[in-house]
């Protein structure tokens, strides 16, 4: 999350637009949020704030990893997915929540004739502004008929804002709606629910539940990127509260929690120590041991998933899987049946 920019702006591309807002957010509420956090017990820093320039990196790095299987499981399904949505004839907005490096939706247009690709207004929504720059210059090169709507914001608040235009298909990938807490998954659902029209789909990547020791070793790489991508979250922190904590002196803690069916990740002090905050004065103390709950990465099971889509008010039309059932996509749709 970099500094929010309010001007919009027109990329030299001619059909990139680029549009920031999470200056309405505004820096103080995401300060209040974050320090909270580190004030309540268990201490806890939510895990969106992962995700500045260097965060959405090591993300990225994190995605090639060999023990990291989401990726690769959710891209083998994507791979052939296009024919199956139905989203061909007409005009449609693809709104990807989340976006990352987009190279899913990426994997996707390219199922797409390009006589169709015009047809197509692809809408990016990321807290990362790195992130949809990157991305969207990219796909502009490879898909010179696409038009790109970058949206900088926060999808879980700002889900209301987004432009629309006719026919649309929402796809949240990578399962990052597993790292959302369950009021955030609550409100996200009604929100997108209530954005949504007949006729329009939401594409859901989810990851299902599977032996402990290969989700453990997905969280715990041997090269050390995950831990890498943990510690990163003291160095935004550092910058939006001029605060004083130091990564180096926290060891990454993952692990599944077997009861709530999900990932943990904590950073733990390896010393006593004080942590000042330059923007308000304050400070904290952390001793030896203690641990501050950085992101749950929520694994599914076939009947979560139809709580999460049924017990919304949405309908699911199909459901794609990998041949392990490692993965899932599901596409639902939020008119009457
Ligand atoms: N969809 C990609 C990236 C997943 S990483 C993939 O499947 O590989 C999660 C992405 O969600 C990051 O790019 C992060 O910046 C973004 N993100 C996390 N919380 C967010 C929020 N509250 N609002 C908007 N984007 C968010
Ligand atoms: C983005 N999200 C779905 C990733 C996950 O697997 O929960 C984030 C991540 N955290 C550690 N490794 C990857």
């Amino acid at each position: 999350m970099e500094d929010p920019d309010p001007d919009q702006h027109l990329t030299s591309e001619a059909k990139i637009h680029i549009t920031n807002l999470l200056p309405e957010i505004g820096k103080e509420a995401m300060q209040k949020e974050v320090l909270q956090g580190l004030q309540a017990r268990p201490r806890y820093i939510p895990s969106k704030y992962f995700y500045d320039k260097k965060g959405s990196a090591l993300f990225e790095e994190i995605t090639k990893l060999e023990e990291y299987y989401p990726t690769r499981t959710e891209k083998e399904i994507i791979a052939s997915l296009w024919d199956k949505l139905q989203l061909d004839g007409e005009d449609v907005q693809i709104i990807e929540l989340g976006s990352g490096d987009a190279s899913k939706i990426e994997l996707l247009l390219s199922q797409v004739p390009v006589e169709k690709q015009r047809h197509i207004h692809y809408i990016p929504v990321d807290i990362s502004e790195s992130s949809i720059k990157t991305a969207a210059a990219r796909l502009a090169r490879h898909f010179p008929g696409l038009r790109i709507t970058g949206i900088v914001a926060d999808f879980i608040h700002q889900l209301d804002s987004l432009p629309r235009e006719g026919k649309r298909c929402f796809c949240f990938f990578g399962s990052t709606i597993g790292n959302l807490d369950k009021n955030e998954i609550r409100h996200f659902m009604t929100m997108l629910k209530n954005t949504m029209h007949n006729g329009d789909y939401f594409l859901l990547g989810l990851d299902m539940v599977k032996p402990v020791d290969v989700l453990e070793r997905a969280y715990n790489d041997s090269k050390g990127v995950t831990a890498r991508f943990n510690r990163n979250i003291l160095n935004v922190t550092n910058d939006l509260l001029t605060a004083t904590f130091d990564p180096d002196a926290f060891s990454h803690v993952a692990f599944f929690n077997q009861s709530k069916q999900r990932i943990e990740m904590h950073l733990k002090a390896e010393k006593d120590m004080d942590v000042h905050f330059g923007f308000n004065g304050q400070k904290i103390r952390l001793t030896k041991g203690e641990t501050i709950h950085t992101e749950n990465s929520q694994k599914f099971d076939r009947k979560q998933v139809e709580k999460l889509a049924a017990g919304n008010g949405m309908r699911i039309k199909q459901q794609f899987t990998d041949p392990k059932g490692w993965f899932s996509l599901v596409y639902c749709c939020a008119d009457s049946p």
